[in-house]
């Protein structure tokens, strides 16, 4: 399907729709994210990509640039399954840019062997739900000076089958790939509702989607089997387009000025999973990753206003060991 399809009509180059902003897109080297990146850069926007490989990052960057015409493609080089290369990546995007109105944290992955960060956290818990939790928090203060800002986390439907034990994060005899992953995904939309709570008032608006079936490599980090199921995915999957879309959506549409803690899919706000609405558990979540992150404890991040603070007591709080799954 041609890129040209899922441009905004009328809203590419200088003039476009997000001319004049500043857009931070993770895992924006391959799939969905690259497709993402592309598109936002094709409305205008000055696009920041984040990716692990230095070589692939600077590859992607030149590709946008020639493709979309538009000079303002950089790149931020950091694996975001370890804390420290977040905050790096947080450092640097604030040495350069003074500005940030939209945060994509789209990079994800499924192991389906179990693996630690070099936190020494569970690979999946680490990359796809403490990333995104430490990079906004990291990036909140610019946020909030950009308002109206937004923040889009690319979650998943596979969030439906999925429970959250927050006292079992560190249970190492329970990894299922496909579970771990689910549960991730949960997170993504926990997280995001419990966002878009304490940044009420402030202008910077949370939201989640699912892209829908997308054939990427997502699946190939797992040896024959990962290699196996991405071909599945390659003929049911839909194109990397498709898959781009509601992030885009997300990301850019004047149909979603002010709209926050929503869940989208193919465009449409839709409901979660009854489990998505959870306050207790989400803020639960929210402690956990604080204690996990030390975001609490930083000087620069700014305090929002907490309803649920203190309401549900992080059940890791004071332990600095294995967290798997
Ligand atoms: N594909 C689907 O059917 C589907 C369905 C629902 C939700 N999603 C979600 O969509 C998002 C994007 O997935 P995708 O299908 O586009 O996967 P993908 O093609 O594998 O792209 C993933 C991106 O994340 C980057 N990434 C992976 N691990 C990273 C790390 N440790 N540090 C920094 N970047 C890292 C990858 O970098 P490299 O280029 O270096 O590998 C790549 O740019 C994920 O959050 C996924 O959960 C996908």
């Amino acid at each position: 399907m041609a890129i040209e399809e899922f441009n905004l009509s009328g809203t590419s180059g200088s003039s476009g729709l997000m001319a004049g902003k500043t857009c931070l897109v993770t895992g924006a080297t391959a799939g969905i994210g690259r497709v993402t990146a592309l598109q936002l850069a094709y409305m205008g926007a000055n696009v920041v990509i984040a990716g692990r490989n230095p070589a692939k990052c600077a590859v992607t960057a030149i590709e946008i640039r020639e493709e979309t015409r538009n000079p303002a493609i950089e790149y931020l080089v950091g694996d975001l399954s370890s804390q420290y290369q977040v905050r790096g990546l947080a450092d640097e995007f604030k040495n350069r840019h003074q500005r940030l109105d939209v945060l994509v944290n789209n990079a994800g992955a499924l192991f389906m062997g179990r693996k630690f960060s070099a936190d020494n956290i569970e690979m999946t818990f680490a990359l796809n739900h403490l990333s995104y939790f430490l990079l906004t928090n990291l990036l909140l203060d610019v946020l909030v000076a950009s308002s109206p800002a937004r923040v889009v986390n690319v979650a998943s439907s596979a969030h439906e089958e999925a429970r959250l034990e927050l006292a079992d994060i560190d249970n190492p005899h329970r990894y299922f790939g496909f579970r771990a992953y689910s549960r991730s995904k949960l997170c993504n939309v926990l997280f995001t509702y419990e966002l878009a709570r304490r940044l009420e008032g402030t202008g910077v608006s949370a939201n989640a989607l699912h892209p829908g079936l997308v054939a990427t490599n997502f699946l190939k980090n797992n040896g024959f089997l990962g290699g196996f199921l991405n071909y599945m995915l390659g003929i049911r999957g839909i194109s990397e387009e498709a898959g781009a879309m509601t992030s885009v959506y997300a990301a850019s549409s004047p149909d979603l000025e002010g709209v926050t803690g929503k869940y989208l899919v193919k465009k449409q706000i839709v409901r979660s999973s009854k489990r998505t609405y959870d306050e207790c558990k989400a803020a639960g979540l929210w402690d956990l990753s604080s204690t996990l992150t030390g975001i609490a404890s930083e000087a620069g991040v700014p305090s929002l206003s907490s309803r649920y603070h203190g309401r549900v007591a992080p059940p890791n709080a004071g332990r600095k060991q294995r967290h798997g799954v």
